[in-house]
């Protein structure tokens, strides 16, 4: 392996940004190397916050940060970074007008694919890695919401960036859809380093070889999925009826409750999942005590 295969493709530490009152980061540190990360968190965490900060979308107002090499606070710093940087927001905005194929080659565009035959060309490979080559022609506004966000991740992928960041890709496909997505992510995640936020933690079971947890703008734990659920060890148990002092409680399909939390002396201790170390770094909302805690 070479020197630059194994350096982080992004390095943060002590990133804090403010909107107004509301404190979105607070000295949020971490590593991002080769592979698939998973930044989980529940709405509001700021994991889009962070993500546009990694895209250069936005300035953090205090910390380091280092990203594919380059320092986002220049100009030059910035270029060198969107050169090489593929970025799916969380609402892409389209041109409805366009096709599919006018919507990528206009990405193309912006991102310096100047000479004709081969930014077409460009534009047809990222189709067809999306399964859309087939639809290119197709305007915007005729597309499914699947559809539309696959278009989204071809633009991402156009100029087959080093660094991927895909804000929430699957939210509102289908299973189906949602499989096929992952199919590409994955691959993707081979030869490159992929940042996906979610707050689902079966997206980051099926795909992630890394996963950062962020919560409040904190991050809480930054690691491997297996890892993550290992936390829970001895703080899943099963029973017969609620258990009003855990964490969560739930009835599952067996008929038998799932509880995480502390358990009582003798509990029918269970394998911990991914989910079980979420919910223990992640506050339930009904535990915030409403709105105003
Ligand atoms: N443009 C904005 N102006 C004011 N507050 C914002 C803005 N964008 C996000 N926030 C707030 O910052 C926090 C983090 O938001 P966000 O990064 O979108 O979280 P997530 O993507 O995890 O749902 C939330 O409390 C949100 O309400
Ligand atoms: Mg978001």
């Amino acid at each position: 392996m070479t020197i630059a295969a194994t350096m982080p493709a992004v390095r943060a530490s002590e990133l804090t940004l403010r909107y107004g009152r509301t404190l979105a980061l607070d000295s949020v540190a971490f590593t991002l190397r080769e592979g698939v990360t998973g930044l989980l968190g529940p709405n509001g965490a700021g994991k889009t916050t962070l993500l546009r900060i990694i895209a250069t979308a936005l300035a953090p107002d205090s910390g380091q940060l280092t990203v594919l090499g380059a320092d986002p606070r220049t100009g030059s710093g910035r270029l060198a970074v969107r050169r090489r940087l593929g970025y799916l927001p969380q609402d892409p905005g389209f041109h409805p007008g366009f096709t599919a194929f006018e919507f990528v080659d206009y990405v193309a565009i912006l991102k310096e694919l100047t000479d004709r035959r081969a930014r077409h060309q460009e534009a047809r490979r990222v189709l067809a890695a999306v399964g859309m080559e087939r639809q290119a022609g197709k305007r915007i506004r005729a597309l499914s919401g699947g559809m539309r966000q696959r278009v989204a991740l071809a633009a991402a992928l156009v100029g087959d960036p080093d660094l991927l960041i895909l804000d929430e890709p699957t939210v509102g496909l289908d299973p189906e859809q949602r499989m096929r997505f992952r199919e590409v992510i994955a691959e993707l995640g081979e030869r490159r380093t992929v940042l996906l936020s979610t707050h689902q933690t079966e997206e980051v079971m099926a795909l992630c070889q890394r996963v950062i947890v962020l919560d409040r703008g904190t991050v809480r734990f930054e690691g491997q999925p297996g890892e993550l659920a290992d936390l829970a060890a001895g703080r899943v148990w099963t029973s017969g009826a609620r258990e009003p002092g855990a964490l969560a409680s739930w009835r599952t399909g067996s008929g038998l409750y799932r509880h995480v939390g502390d358990p009582p002396p003798g509990a029918d201790l269970v394998t911990p999942t991914v989910e079980d170390g979420y919910l223990l770094f992640v506050d339930p909302p009904a535990t915030h005590g409403g709105e105003g805690a």
